[in-house]
């Protein structure tokens, strides 16, 4: 009953596009006046660490404007942890990790969702809201654990090994989700896996962060060969070597790195997690073994660390920029919908998790 309600919903959504739903704004002035300075001062001073003052007057009328075209479309911007500060400090209602987004996103009375990530995280907020519209401001950001699998690798693994339930990795499709009894992310995968029946768990499409759960469990893990491009980069050795420079240092990674790397770090865990840990210990000095805006984002929370920066970035997450979502306000786009015939499926899983994790 509930599904082709929702069924229909996304039928009548997709009729007729955002744009034609809410209408197109004119383009507002983008000049640094007066008032652009005196009403973004704020702002500014969350982000003086990175943004150098020559540099502000570029940033500040697309922030300003971002900021009263929200108000006035009634939305909101959900931003991950990776986004850029002036993203994440600037124009964001929200900031977290995967988990903590898509908790967010079941709470948001706001009818529009701007996603400032990745596409699954802006499927993942559609599938959790199927009555509200969902906008990416580039239909690009992918992910390349997302783009390692579709749901028919799924359907062949469940032939091969029948009976054995199938932990998702929240970073896939709404195709993928939906082949799924059960989603996860970083910060919550060890509790997913623990909480199934079975002694055997297929645990997808991350190699490295199966391996590192399973290090965490006595039950067997069946994984695939899906790997994050950003994290698969670091390496046990680079990490030894900055501790070989400063043994003070303290090392903190995420879970989609490699397992040697994981087992040199003083800290795994979930972006969200590794912040907490920075903001708890407050370290001489730190390494956050991940995306490279993480650091940037918390520098001004945490005055009194210095942060050495490997600096990977993540193309897909660095797709999203202030003019993009200026013109996704303005023009309504890009609109993410999730095909009603998978949607049921895959927000199940999804809905599964954000229960365990609650
Ligand atoms: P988190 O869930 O830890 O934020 O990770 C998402 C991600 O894409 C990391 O690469
Ligand atoms: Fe995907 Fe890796 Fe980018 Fe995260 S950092 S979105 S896992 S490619």
């Amino acid at each position: 009953m509930v599904a082709t309600a929702i069924a229909s919903n996304n039928e009548v959504n997709s009729a007729r596009n955002a744009a034609e739903r809410y209408g197109v704004k004119s383009r507002p002035d983008l000049s640094y006046t007066p008032a652009v300075a005196r009403e973004t001062a704020h702002l500014y001073e969350r982000v003086k660490h990175h943004i150098p003052a020559i540099e502000w007057p570029v940033h500040a009328p697309y922030i300003h404007a971002i900021n009263r075209l929200k108000a006035e479309r009634g939305a909101v911007i959900l931003a991950h942890n990776y986004q850029t500060p002036e993203i994440f400090h600037c124009v964001a209602d929200i900031v977290g990790d995967s988990l903590q987004l898509a908790r967010e996103a079941t709470k948001v009375d706001a009818e529009i969702i701007v996603q400032c990530g990745v596409h699954f995280m802006a499927e993942t907020s559609k599938l959790l809201n199927p009555e509200k519209t969902v906008l990416i401001p580039d239909m690009r950001a992918g992910c390349s654990l997302s783009e390692s699998i579709t749901g028919a690798d799924v359907r062949l693994l469940r032939e091969r090994y029948p009976g054995v339930p199938v932990v998702t990795y929240v970073n896939t499709s709404a195709d993928v989700k939906a082949e799924t009894d059960i989603c996860c992310t970083s910060s919550n995968a060890v509790a997913v896996v623990e909480s199934l029946a079975s002694d055997t768990v297929l645990c997808i499409p991350d190699e490295y962060l199966a391996l590192n759960v399973a290090k965490q469990t006595k039950k067997t893990i069946l994984t695939w060969k899906g790997h994050c491009e950003v994290h698969e980069r670091f390496t046990a050795e680079e990490l030894n070597a900055y501790r070989e420079a400063d043994p003070s240092i303290e090392i903190i990674a995420h879970p989609e790195c490699h397992p040697d790397v994981i087992a040199v770090a003083d800290y795994a865990g979930s972006t969200s997690g590794m912040i907490n840990y920075v903001k708890d210990k407050k370290p001489a000095r730190a390494l956050l073994v991940t995306e490279c805006s993480m650091a940037s984002n918390i520098q001004s929370e945490v005055p009194e660390v210095d942060f050495v920066k490997p600096c990977n970035l993540c193309p897909h997450m660095k797709r999203i920029t202030l003019p993009k979502i200026l013109d996704s306000l303005l023009e309504m786009r890009e609109e993410v919908l999730v095909d009603p015939a998978i949607a049921s499926r895959a927000r199940l899983a999804v809905e599964r998790m954000v229960a365990l994790s609650q």
